[in-house]
């Protein structure tokens, strides 16, 4: 993959370093592309700029999420006016510029879900981690140490995402089971359910969770459909495994990709690798493109 790839802003589990390996399982033409776990888009940005496909579909329960996304590639100005204002305001607080993050969080959840004051939380919070709390108010802290994306930066990204996406993406803030029944044969699904440690979160808003036995449900379906798909599933780190494994009776591959260093471990001092793994389904598996890889 040659260049730079746009991103919009940090967030976390995105999947913009591992792109260039999870696109190595994709075919080199298809119908759509359906996010149903979208967050901030990376795989369809990396798809948009290898030109595998014309047309996608770009879901998230995570409505203002969704909104913000939508406006960035539909209205790139407008979201780049409107984030410069709230992200230069915090300048007039000085020293204090920490406070403006949560007032800003305060509009926020007292209904301003607007996709600039969306933007300007996720570029301030600490990891770019969504949290919402259990009456659905967004309660993650700042990272004290940043101001987050500057409008040029954030610009030059934006106009680029925008290029690359405008007029070819249908947007959803729905559950994933409604963006897998628009999957048909020739479209190529690319999940990424959240962590598994943070599944089965119950009254939560963004969060709704999904539970392992409903998840290999649907992939039964999607089997039976002839429906291609990758999955981003559990994760291994210096050999301890995260989550559970999905049943061999999906018939899917798993294969492990490089995450480079743990920023936990190395923290601790420690040099250990995360590998993520991927399945591919059975449906590409057959069509016999990946001998390289697998
Ligand atoms: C690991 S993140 C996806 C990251 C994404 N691949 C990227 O590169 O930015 C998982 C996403 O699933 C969303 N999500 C959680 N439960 C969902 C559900 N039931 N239906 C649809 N989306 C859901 C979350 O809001 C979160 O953005």
């Amino acid at each position: 993959m040659k260049g730079k790839i746009p991103h919009i802003v940090q967030y976390q589990g995105s999947k913009r370093i591992l792109a260039s390996q999870i696109l190595q399982y994709m075919p080199d033409s298809f119908n759509r592309l359906l996010e149903p776990f979208s967050g901030m888009a990376a795989i369809s940005i990396a798809t948009a700029y290898n030109n595998r496909t014309d047309a996608y579909v770009i879901n998230d329960i995570n409505a203002p999420l969704i909104k913000m996304l939508q406006e960035a590639i539909e209205y790139p100005q407008k979201l780049i006016d409107s984030y410069s204002e709230v992200w230069s305001e915090q300048f007039i607080y000085e020293d204090n510029h920490v406070q403006h993050y949560y007032d800003v969080r305060e509009k926020f959840n007292n209904g301003e879900e607007t996709p600039a004051n969306m933007l300007y939380l996720l570029a301030r919070c600490v990891k770019g981690a969504v949290r919402y709390g259990k009456t659905g108010k967004f309660n993650q802290s700042p990272d004290k140490r940043r101001h987050g994306t500057s409008p040029k930066t954030l610009a030059t990204n934006v106009y680029e995402v925008s290029r690359l996406l405008n007029g070819k993406v249908k947007f959803f803030c729905h559950d994933y089971h409604d963006i897998l029944e628009m999957a048909k044969p020739g479209d190529l699904v690319y999940m990424d359910p959240p962590y598994q440690g943070v599944t089965n979160v119950s009254d939560n808003r963004y969060f709704a969770g999904v539970p392992f036995e409903e998840f290999s449900d649907v992939l039964r379906i999607l089997n039976r459909n002839g429906v291609d798909y990758l999955i981003s599933y559990d994760g291994e780190c210096g050999g301890k495994e995260y989550g559970e494994e999905l049943s061999e009776s999906l018939y899917c591959k798993k294969v492990l990709l490089n995450a480079g260093r743990s920023s936990q471990a190395t923290l601790l001092g420690k040099d250990k690798t995360t590998l993520e793994a991927l399945y591919v389904s059975e449906s590409l598996i057959s069509k016999g493109i990946f001998h390289n890889y697998l």
